[in-house]
């Protein structure tokens, strides 16, 4: 195992009903900043259940935030961070609503240039402005760990920040506020969440049984739960399993100690920032192409989660029947896995390839996967 160190100051309060809790996790007398996305909150009823939550406070609120949630929008609410003097931001919604709001908490005291430094330059603020969340969607993770990834129109970039004081202080989890999730968003999440522990475990062995378990753990409810919201989206014991496996997905314990390849993010990223598909539709297409391109280096582990998750009798052909299972997998619950399906050609993968290339990068835990790797990744994906 590699040496690690290991810090989440992310309190989780989890079930039917927390959303009322919120006032004993907020410091009185705060001045908040509520930040929303489109108005699924309003539909569903987290909104109203939040401001009698919060009717002991002085709240603003800031509405507007998309999906791939845009540097243009969080500069807006930087500027009421500033104006209002807030101190303290609440994130209601889902994964790209609580990105976005921990974009702000950061550039809200970074004034020594651009706040997009943040992210494509990987620098820091002294302070920030605490936050916390109400998460409605079971995806990213983004509830427990200090990523963001926000995408900036002027450039056509979609870039990630990772700084440890981006952590929510808290994040409310009721599984209840996913009944409302269209499907599209239910199927994204899990696939979102698989997709995240292959990241941290699709490597190669370094004898770290206790982290194999824990990621294939995560899998096995994903496989298991996953259908079952799908096909009734009330059924609370699966939203909830399904809700705390996205979060055990991202929330890096698994990643303790072992070696991580995010080379299917770093590309999807980039499909998603040129193409506009959802971030999880990339990641389906795109895990795929990386399985394919690095079945040999993969090999090992391939087998391994072949016969420990689908049952795959160790032999030659292992690794390729895993791949195949994962699609099929994928494919079960309603996830296109070719970029062909959704339209997209050859047209942007040199852009694609170049872009990853001229920031440094070379991808894939041996980083051995350069622009002409991508390039041949892209194309197993199509
Ligand atoms: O905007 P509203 O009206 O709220 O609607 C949203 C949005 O249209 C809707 N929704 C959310 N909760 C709902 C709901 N609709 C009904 N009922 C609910 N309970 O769903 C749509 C998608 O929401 P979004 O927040 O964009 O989805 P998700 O949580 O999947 O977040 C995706 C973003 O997270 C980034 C992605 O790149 C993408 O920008 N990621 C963040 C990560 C992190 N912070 O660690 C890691 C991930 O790999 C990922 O890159
Ligand atoms: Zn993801």
């Amino acid at each position: 195992m590699n040496n690690f160190i290991f810090q989440n100051p992310v309190r989780i309060i989890f079930g039917k009903g927390v959303i009322a809790e919120l006032p004993a996790h907020i410091p009185a007398g705060s001045k908040i900043l509520m930040t929303c996305g489109g108005g699924s909150i309003r539909a569903n009823g987290v909104y109203d259940q939040v401001k009698k939550a919060l009717s002991g406070f002085q709240v603003l609120e800031f509405w507007g935030i998309e999906p791939n949630p845009r540097y243009e929008t969080c500069m807006k609410a930087v500027e009421i961070c500033r104006r209002e003097k807030i101190t303290f931001l609440l994130s209601v919604g889902g994964g790209s609503v609580l990105d976005a709001t921990k974009f702000i908490s950061l550039a809200a005291f970074y004034t020594k240039g651009d706040p997009w430094d943040l992210c494509s330059k990987g620098a820091t603020v002294p302070q920030t402005i605490p936050l916390g969340s109400v998460i409605t969607l079971p995806a990213t993770g983004s509830e427990m760990n200090f990523n963001a990834v926000i995408s900036r129109d002027s450039t056509h970039e979609k870039l990630a920040l990772a700084d440890p004081k981006a952590y929510p202080v808290f994040s409310i989890m009721d599984p209840e506020v996913t009944f409302s999730l269209p499907e599209r968003q239910s199927i994204n999440g899990i696939v979102d969440a698989f997709v995240h522990v292959c990241e941290q475990y699709m490597t190669y062995p370094v004898n770290a049984p206790l982290q194999d378990r824990q990621a294939e753990a995560v899998l096995h409810t994903l496989v298991e739960e996953g259908p079952k919201v799908l096909k009734n989206p009330k059924d609370y014991d699966a939203r909830a399993n399904i809700m705390w496996a996205a979060t055990h997905a991202l929330n890096f314990i698994m990643a303790c100690g072992v070696p991580q390849d995010w080379s299917t993010h770093m590309i999807g990223h980039e499909i998603t920032a040129l193409h506009g598909l959802d971030h999880a539709q990339t990641l389906a297409c795109v895990l795929l192409g990386v399985f394919k391109h690095q079945k040999k280096e993969k090999g090992a582990k391939l087998a391994q989660y072949g016969r420990r998750i689908w049952g795959i009798a160790p032999g030659p052909d292992a690794a390729e029947k895993a791949i195949d299972q994962t699609e099929t997998f994928f494919r079960s619950l309603g996830m296109k896995t070719h970029l062909k399906e959704y339209g997209v050609g050859t047209e942007n993968f040199e852009k694609i390839a170049s872009r990853i290339q001229d920031r440094g990068m070379k991808l894939g835990e041996h980083a051995n996967i350069g622009k002409k790797e991508i390039l041949e990744i892209l194309n197993l994906s199509l």
